[in-house]
């Protein structure tokens, strides 16, 4: 019988091994092609995080160079090396009635005032800005300069603290200082102080005070130890008054309202606890920040705007610093989750600026908005913030930030710090620069008692009037200011009497030197903290 199969012939097997031989090489070709697509579709590993271009970015060290000249211009006291050439001596007196000399430190604005809470403040930020961008300020020169700043304010604030539970926290009485249009280094109106002690307490102003000076201390830690010792000596006697004490300042004393207005103290306890850490590594205070505090003072999830009266934010995008770099004593789990919820609420403050309105509010500009008064100011501290915010994303390779489903790279979050700066440079609907002294078109009738008066003239309280009233440009340039800045609909009116907008304030130079110091060079390691 016939096999159904027989045996192939020679022939036979060649043919079935060539369309084999094609058949696996077609597969393996169809393979690769998809393993290929594969790779490009789901990375096995992440791809390389996109950075800012390395250089010095001229825009911002110009703007740098100017910014920090307004602490020149607030200074009171005896000048060293002053290089404003309408400003002099002035407030050499202040302090001298009760023994103390508190002539230096910064005026608050455009008056003559020295308010303790906010001039502290200015301290507080101005030291951070230098441990974060030190290095940059240092590219452009403008290290030392920062540095002498931050000592004229900590030289005060040690003399303001002449014993544990006392602290000056005022020079001057605003009402008779406001009656008054003249140059500092003519007045002659009485400039009484102000103090807390364990009778008047005021803890928002104490902690601030004392994250001043923590803050100051790793500033000048490498340069003079006696002096960072003594503000290190001085910031845990005031955080220790400060919590022992509490109290508001402004309801302790309550002609403070008028003016700086506290609306409560834990923010600065936290505030001034995450400092003390930074300076000491004392586990203390972050036991206070987590276990003792966190859940009852930090308003974890609920992200507010960073000012001279809120330091929650700042607090959150400090305490990230702890977070994204590890720190150097064992954490308890407890610890370690709650150090998580403030990085949490500091992405979810970088999540309020970054999504589309209305997670926020923006003018049709792109400036973030709070509040008419000082409008720049909660737009420049949100950019700070998120300047570094971004840095420490950068430097600890972190790729993403997620925000309700979206994906934000650091990169986003830098160019929105960017798009404030931007702003403030000019890049607005009035084309107009927000920093006296940088570009052509910035105001010019700041309202700014010493730049309005000729140095000439002869002025006193009163008749020094004319000069508010006159229709003249201000004869001097308050370089560096920034002001007020715009209304929500982007507009300004450059009027010298126009306070809400036209008047700077320490803090606004702070937050901006930080900002643009970020900017003046890329980041991508932070090693300048300590
Ligand atoms: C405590 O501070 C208040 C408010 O500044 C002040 O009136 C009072 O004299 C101070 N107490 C002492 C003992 O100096
Ligand atoms: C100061 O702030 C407190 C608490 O926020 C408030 O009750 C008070 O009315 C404020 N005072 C002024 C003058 O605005
Ligand atoms: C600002 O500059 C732009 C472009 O140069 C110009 O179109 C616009 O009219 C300017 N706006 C004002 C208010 O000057
Ligand atoms: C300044 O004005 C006062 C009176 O207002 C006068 O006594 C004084 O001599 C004047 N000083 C100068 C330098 O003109
Ligand atoms: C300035 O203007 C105000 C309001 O118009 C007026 O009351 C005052 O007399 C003027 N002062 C001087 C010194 O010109
Ligand atoms: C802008 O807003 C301010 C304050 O609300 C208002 O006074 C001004 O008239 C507005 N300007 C324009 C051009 O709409
Ligand atoms: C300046 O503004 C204040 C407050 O708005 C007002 O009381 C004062 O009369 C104004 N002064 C002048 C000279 O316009």
């Amino acid at each position: 019988m016939e096999p159904k199969t027989k045996s192939r012939s020679d022939s036979e097997w060649h043919w079935w091994l060539l369309v084999t031989a094609i058949a696996i090489l077609v597969a393996g070709a169809a393979f690769v092609t998809i393993w290929k697509n594969f790779h490009e579709l789901v990375p096995n590993k992440v791809p390389p995080i996109r950075r800012p271009p390395d250089g010095v970015t001229q825009k911002y060290s110009d703007a740098l160079r100017v910014s920090t000249r307004f602490f020149d211009v607030q200074k009171s006291g005896k000048l060293v090396n002053n290089q404003i050439e309408w400003r002099g001596d002035s407030g050499l007196e202040d302090g001298k009635d009760e023994n103390i000399d508190l002539s230096k430190g910064l005026y608050d604005a455009g008056d003559h005032m020295k308010f303790g809470f906010p001039m502290a403040f200015t301290a507080t930020v101005l030291a951070w800005s230098i441990l974060e961008y030190g290095q940059h300020m240092e590219e452009v020169k403008e290290l030392k300069h920062a540095q002498e700043s931050l000592k004229w304010i900590t030289d005060y604030l040690i003399n303001a603290h002449p014993s544990d539970n006392v602290l000056y926290i005022q020079v001057g009485d605003p009402d008779t200082d406001h009656k008054c249009w003249e140059r500092p280094e003519t007045s002659t109106e009485k400039r009484p102080t102000i103090q807390i002690n364990t009778s008047y307490p005021g803890s928002d102003v104490a902690a601030e005070t004392a994250a001043a000076m923590a803050a100051a201390s790793l500033v000048f830690k490498n340069q003079d130890a006696s002096y960072s010792k003594s503000l290190l000596d001085h910031a845990q006697k005031l955080f220790d008054f400060a919590n022992s004490y509490p109290g508001v300042y402004s309801k302790s004393i309550p002609v403070i309202q008028d003016y700086y207005n506290s609306s409560g103290f834990v923010d600065e306890l936290l505030w001034a606890a995450s400092w003390l850490y930074h300076a000491t590594r004392d586990r203390y205070y972050i036991d206070y920040v987590t276990v003792m505090h966190g859940n009852a003072f930090a308003s974890w999830g609920n992200p507010t705007w960073f000012s001279w009266d809120d330091k929650l934010a700042g607090t959150q995008v400090l305490l990230s610093r702890v977070n994204f770099f590890g720190m150097d004593t064992e954490m308890s789990i407890v610890e370690n989750m709650n150090l998580q919820m403030y990085r949490r609420t500091a992405e979810a403050l970088m999540c309020t600026v970054l999504l589309p309105p209305p997670t926020n509010k923006k003018t049709n500009g792109g400036l973030i908005w709070v509040n008419e008064w000082d409008s720049l100011q909660y737009a420049i501290a949100s950019a700070f913030l998120s300047l570094v915010f971004s840095d420490y994303m950068f430097t600890s390779n972190t790729p993403y930030l997620y925000c309700n489903g979206k994906l934000y790279e650091p990169m986003d979050i830098r160019a929105f710090a960017i798009s404030q700066a931007d702003y403030v440079l000019g890049n607005n609907p009035m084309n107009m620069s927000y920093l006296v002294g940088y570009g052509l078109n910035y105001p010019r009738y700041v309202h700014h008692r010493g730049a309005s008066i000729p140095v000439d003239a002869n002025t006193s309280c009163h008749n020094g009037f004319k000069w508010l009233n006159s229709t003249k440009p201000n004869p001097n340039l308050a370089i560096g200011a920034v002001v007020g800045g715009p209304f929500l609909n982007d507009t300004y009116i450059d009027s010298r009497n126009n306070s809400m907008q036209a008047e700077p304030t320490t803090y606004n130079s702070a937050f901006f030197v930080g900002l643009v110091s970020g900017l003046v060079t890329s980041s991508s390691v932070v090693r300048s903290f300590t």
